[in-house]
């Protein structure tokens, strides 16, 4: 049972939302100990009811005095909300686990994929009375890394050249319903309703909607670069991003082209990966299977697979892989709950 009276207490903030959704389920899945939980989300849901593991929630509206008494919570209603009540919560003791942008490039901010760099948060606790941050990273460079670590930790990547093919569920529930909804439109012959993305998406694919920045990359793609600096601590690493919003529900693939410093050859590189925790091997060239974004959906595990010698480098110090995960969960809520079970 995960309600247990010397446990914790926890807040969720923007529960109602397609991650604050999967916090509830992965707390459950992963029974969680908690005392009590908060939801909390804005004005529009307040009053709402909630049923999580047999009891009955009221949505409260997010304010600053939310985080009284609350010893860890979990952020997933936007940046400009965790800019706003992240440095509350933490004033008033809270471990916060924050799965926006908002301080992910910051000093101080550790940056945890729980498999990858654990260290970076070492000495945060709960129950120690003193409040923290600790960021989640961008769902596609946390899926990304899950792959490309094991292999850098065994034979240093230098470069990195990633291509994205990213689903509804990265942009939210209403982007989800958003596809939904236009896919039942152009079967009908309507046109398609477009409030969440500018053009059509269903039967489509598109640049990232994140906003262009003055080098040419879009934000999405220069998280991939700088937030992969920051985990692996590495400033040096070559990293490039291409980011494509795909017609997919859920479960984010992506092509990943590595450039090693040693030599490692692909049958090493699925030995490797076969051994890593969080990581599942889906490679059968003979029956032409590898990972898709529906074998991942609401899974844990991130899904490798096409590990092969990229022949345009020389002396076995290039790979190329494919690599799916779901990222409303490890992504998103699973590796904010794997940091939070870190706290206790
Ligand atoms: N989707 C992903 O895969 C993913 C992955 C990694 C990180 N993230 C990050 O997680 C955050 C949420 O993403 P999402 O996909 O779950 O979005 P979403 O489905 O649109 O949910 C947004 C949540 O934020 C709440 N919210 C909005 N304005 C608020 C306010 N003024 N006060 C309190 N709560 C407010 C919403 O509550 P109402 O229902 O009351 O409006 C809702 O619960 C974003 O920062 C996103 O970048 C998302």
């Amino acid at each position: 049972m995960a309600l247990q009276e010397n446990a914790p207490s926890l807040a969720v903030v923007g529960v109602t939302g397609a991650v604050g959704q999967e916090f509830l389920s992965v707390l459950s899945d992963r029974d969680f100990p908690y005392r009590s939980i908060k939801m909390l989300a804005s004005k529009r849901s307040a009053g709402k009811q909630l049923t999580f593991q047999d009891r009955n929630y009221t949505i409260e509206e997010l304010t600053e005095d939310s985080f009284d008494g609350v010893d860890i919570a979990l952020f997933s209603a936007g940046g400009s909300i965790s800019k706003h009540f992240g440095p509350v919560a933490m004033e008033k003791g809270s471990v916060v686990v924050d799965n926006s942008s908002a301080f992910r490039m910051e000093e101080g901010i550790p940056l945890v994929i729980p498999e990858v760099n654990p260290e970076a948060m070492e000495g945060i606790k709960v129950g120690t009375g003193k409040g923290a941050l600790i960021a989640n990273p961008n769902c596609s460079t946390i899926i990304c890394l899950m792959a490309a670590t094991p292999l850098h930790k065994h034979a240093k990547v230098i470069r990195m050249v990633v291509s994205t093919y990213q689903a509804a569920s990265g942009a939210g529930a209403a982007a989800m319903e958003e596809l939904e909804l236009q896919t039942r439109e152009v079967m009908e012959g309507k046109p398609p309703t477009c409030n969440i993305f500018k053009q059509q998406y269903a039967f489509n694919l598109f640049s990232h909607n994140a906003p262009i920045l003055s080098n040419g990359y879009n934000e999405e793609e220069m998280k991939l670069v700088k937030e992969t600096r920051k985990i692996w601590n590495d400033m040096n690493v070559k990293v490039t991003a291409t980011c494509i919003r795909v017609p997919v529900m859920r479960a984010h693939a992506e092509s990943v082209n590595l450039q090693f410093e040693k030599p490692i050859d692909e049958y090493t590189a699925k030995d490797i990966l076969k051994s890593s925790p969080g990581v599942v091997v889906i490679d059968d060239p003979a029956s032409n299977h590898f990972p898709t974004p529906l074998e991942v959906s609401n899974k844990d595990d991130v899904a490798v697979g096409r590990i092969c010698r990229d022949v345009s480098q020389d002396g076995y110090k290039g790979l190329d892989m494919f690599v799916c995960g779901d990222q409303i969960r490890k992504g998103a809520a699973l590796n904010a709950i794997q940091i939070a079970e870190m706290l206790l």
